[in-house]
């Protein structure tokens, strides 16, 4: 049995730049919703279902890699923390904890953070039952609240876990930011492990990235950022008006999830943000993005943010890689 801390919230810290975004993602050309709102429990449950399918190798691929390497990260991360970005299910990460927990002499510290909070309790609790000897401390929020918490506790060993190839789901300069605050969070000679996908031919993607026959998860995943949006800010879109599709920008090397409108014009209102605008009929809304990373790109952004690779498990047949990176 392991224990549960009191959940810290820090959500009202980020709600500023978040609404600020939203209203400039839906009111610019081309518009976008950005990614934090695909998971509210209905999302974040859609994106558990769609892990489940064969065809989405990243989940596989990062399954396959811990369950093979597991006794080689555990030798490596002797720690006492770990900082879990963006916990989801923590299906895979249980595996990691199971080790190190029933390895560790002294007590070991689980600090999950994600924006969805009903995800992080029971998350939470699920761990607390299935492993022993863990203390679990969650926090719900942005990753950068999250990591401004640990940031200023006592510094301790830490490993962070960033994994679901989450890192490719922001722009550039993002991915750039979150590294450089994971790495103040951290000191000299911790850890991370992060999940990275490689470029590849499109259809491989195209093929991972979207409902096969007879399925729509991936349909309800995106177009519930609109059920989202309704029930956070009082509004009215309607999301079976809209069709959905993920494409690879060969050019941009990222995967583009879009809705649009299927038929007609929809105007929509979200009341709290005092937020008006017509859709039109077959205009895309960019609701998520997945870069795919090439090898030297990466290099570079590891060495300008002060991490080093200490040993890559990589799966070559789909070209992902977990990376355990030491900061330096
Ligand atoms: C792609 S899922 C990955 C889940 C899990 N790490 C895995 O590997 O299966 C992304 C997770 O990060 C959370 N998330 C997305 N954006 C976030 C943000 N900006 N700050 C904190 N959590 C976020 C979501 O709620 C979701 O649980």
């Amino acid at each position: 049995m392991s224990t549960v801390n009191d959940l810290i919230d820090v959500r009202v810290d980020d709600a500023t730049n978040e609404v600020r975004d939203l209203i400039s993602g839906l009111s610019g050309a081309p518009r976008l919703i950005p990614t934090v709102y695909g998971y509210d429990e209905r999302g974040s449950e859609l994106y558990a279902q769609i892990c489940d399918m064969k065809t989405y190798y990243p989940y596989h691929a990062e399954w396959d890699l811990l369950t093979r390497n597991v006794n080689s990260i555990c030798d490596l991360a002797n720690v006492s923390e770990i900082i879990e970005l963006g916990c989801g299910t923590a299906t895979k990460s249980e595996l990691l904890l199971n080790r190190m927990s029933a390895e560790s002499r002294a007590s070991l510290k689980y600090v999950p953070i994600d924006v969805s909070e009903e995800m992080l309790r029971k998350t939470s609790a699920r761990l607390a039952d299935s492993i022993d000897g863990l203390e679990i401390d969650p926090i719900a929020g942005d990753y950068h609240s999250g990591l401004s918490v640990v940031e200023q506790r006592p510094k301790a060993s830490r490993l962070f876990l960033f994994m679901g190839s989450s890192l490719g789901n922001m722009s550039e300069e993002k991915r750039h930011e979150l590294l450089k605050n994971i790495r103040a969070a951290g000191r000299r000679g911790d850890l991370m492990l992060v999940g990275v996908d490689f470029d590849k031919p499109r259809p491989v993607l195209e093929t991972a990235y979207n409902d096969p026959p007879g399925y729509d998860l991936w349909h309800h995943f995106l177009t519930n950022r609109l059920a989202c949006l309704n029930s956070m800010f009082h509004g009215d879109f309607d999301p079976s008006a809209f069709d959905s599709r993920l494409t690879y920008n060969t050019d941009a090397f990222r995967m583009e999830a879009q809705i649009w409108p299927r038929s007609s014009d929809i105007e929509f209102h979200l009341a709290d943000l005092n937020l008006r605008g017509v859709i039109k009929a077959g205009e895309r809304v960019t609701v998520d993005t997945s870069h795919k990373f090439k090898p030297d790109e990466l290099n570079e952004l590891l060495d300008s943010t002060g991490m080093r690779i200490m040993e890559a498990y990589e799966e070559s047949a789909v070209k992902y890689s977990l990376l355990l990176l030491e900061m330096t």
